[in-house]
């Protein structure tokens, strides 16, 4: 059983993202299980807060749904040809405290994708990704890259992704990053 964990860095209801992350649920290979995690409930971090109170509830859930992945699929946004705060808010938050980056991120696959509405489909965002992977310690799956641009036809008004062409290349994007983890693990 391979289990992954997705994770959309937009909290918008409709969100390409979060609907690329639904997709991507739908035909997995077999023993795959496919877990959303939600930034919803994510404060913005206060070190202020950390001292006085520790780790937010809603961040150790974070935590642990990351830590119990096998492999982690990332969904994001691009924001001013970056990643978009919410998202960086969180993960620096799950970073926290330092003691536990290793156990929770060293040598996780992670996998990047992205819809946007532009032309180029956050491959700056997904770019952008790459030094906090790399200081965190895990493990970038590179064997595949999905950018979705044009986002506004590949989705419907709720968010619910309707290119069977886009469709296809996702999941064998995840095939692909849950081969790869099946095989790290032999
Ligand atoms: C502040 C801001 C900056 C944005 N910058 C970019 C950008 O640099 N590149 C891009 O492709 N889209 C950009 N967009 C458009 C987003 O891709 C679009 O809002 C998209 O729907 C966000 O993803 P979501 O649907 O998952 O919420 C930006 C949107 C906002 C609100």
């Amino acid at each position: 059983m391979t289990l992954l964990v997705g994770i959309s860095g937009s909290l918008r209801k409709h969100s390409f993202n979060t609907g690329l992350l639904r997709a991507a649920q739908t035909g997995l290979p077999g023993a795959t299980r496919f877990e959303i995690s939600s930034l919803a409930d994510i404060p913005l971090y206060n070190g202020d807060l950390e001292a006085a109170e520790g780790i937010p509830p809603s961040v150790t859930a974070l935590k642990e749904s990351i830590a119990a992945a096998d492999g982690l699929l990332l969904a994001t946004p691009e924001y001013n040809n970056g990643i978009p705060g919410v998202f960086k808010n969180a993960i620096d938050w799950a970073s926290r405290p330092p003691a536990d980056i290793g156990r929770v991120f060293g040598g996780k696959p992670v996998a990047i994708i992205g819809a946007s509405p532009g032309g180029f489909g956050t491959v700056l965002a997904q770019s952008a990704w790459l030094p906090v992977l790399r200081t965190l310690g895990a493990r970038l799956w590179s064997g595949g890259r999905l950018m979705v641009p044009g986002a506004a036809k590949a989705f419907d008004a709720e968010g619910n992704l309707i290119d069977d062409a886009v469709r296809e290349r996702l999941h064998k994007f995840i095939a692909d990053f849950v081969d790869s983890i099946a095989r790290a693990s032999q």
